[in-house]
């Protein structure tokens, strides 16, 4: 069967196979359509300007995210009450180039440091600087990292010290977020699948979703085709394919979703000031469903 966009027509991957073999379309022809893995890589470049990832592009960036997670290992070791934003992109900015890395925010459109961190109601793009962590905060470090050519971008939130009920409540929510956006990758759904499914479980735990910032694909570049956002509708939107590597980082508000960008033109915060917080990894679509390029618990 040709590739086909559009899901009306879709066989779904536990019906049986249209070519009449008695087996489920799965364990079938779904993937075993070699001729077409190239038309869909030509179809997805011309029609979404998405650039499907190959085995050895993947292995990149999979090396690109031990760094990324290692990075952030390094980060959360070293947060603590009275640790200066300053020191966590220090250390994340040296064990980058320490590691034949380049940290893919700095300089990129003008943004001044190596890695975001963002602290209670900074929802992201948080500048590190003089800001100094306290007992009960809760900071989000975001690390994107290129090796050899390859980019993986991911980010966790850390609490400072012990954190309140509020802290620990957006924290779980964020992550939890996360993991259901995440889980809702296969071949066969769709972007707006993964928006709905966060959507839905971060507006039923009662937090709110930010819609001014999404996911987005990479690997090739920091910032690529298609765009993720972490609201929208069940079947909406681009079908996602094997090969196709891109993150999912939904920013959860414990208020409003609404935000306001600062002086500095980077750091977004809550409008309400309300605490927010974010988890984000790089994941790559494979045949049988997902696979992480950054994987964390
Ligand atoms: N890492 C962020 C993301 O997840 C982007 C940061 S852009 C920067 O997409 F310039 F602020 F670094
Ligand atoms: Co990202
Ligand atoms: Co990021």
């Amino acid at each position: 069967m040709k590739f086909q966009t559009g899901r009306k027509t879709k066989v779904g991957r536990n019906d049986y196979c249209p070519c009449g073999s008695g087996l489920k379309y799965k364990k079938c022809c779904l993937f075993k359509q070699k001729p077409d893995i190239e038309n869909i890589k030509e179809f997805y470049q011309k029609q979404y300007k998405i650039r499907l990832k190959e085995k050895k592009d993947i292995e990149g960036i999979r090396k690109a995210g031990k760094l990324v997670l290692a990075a952030l290992d390094l980060a959360e070791a070293a947060i603590g009450p009275g640790v200066k934003t300053e020191e966590i992109n220090t250390l994340v900015h040296e064990f980058t180039v320490k590691n034949k890395a380049v940290p893919a925010p700095l300089h990129y459109r003008g943004y001044p440091k190596s890695v975001c961190v963002s602290v209670n109601e900074v929802i992201c793009h948080g500048i590190p600087g003089d800001r100094i962590l306290n007992e009960g905060d809760i900071v989000n470090v975001d690390v994107t990292t290129i090796l050899d050519g390859y980019y993986a971008d991911a980010n966790k939130t850390f609490f400072v010290g012990t954190p309140g009920e509020d802290a620990k409540k957006i924290v779980e929510i964020a992550k939890k977020s996360m993991k259901v956006g995440i889980s809702t990758v296969r071949p066969g759904n769709t972007v707006g699948d993964i928006g709905w499914a966060i959507q839905n479980y971060a507006e039923g735990k009662s937090g709110s979703v930010v819609r001014e910032f999404v996911g987005h694909g990479v690997g090739f570049d920091f910032h690529e085709s298609p765009q993720i956002p972490h609201y929208g509708n069940r079947g909406e939107g681009i079908m996602l394919v094997p090969g196709m590597v891109f993150t999912v980082e939904p920013m959860i508000n414990l208020g409003s979703k609404d935000l306001r960008i600062l002086k500095d033109k980077w750091t977004a915060v809550t409008k309400d000031g309300s605490l927010s917080a974010q988890f984000e990894q790089t994941v790559l679509v494979t045949e049988e469903g997902v696979e992480s390029l950054t994987p964390y618990d």
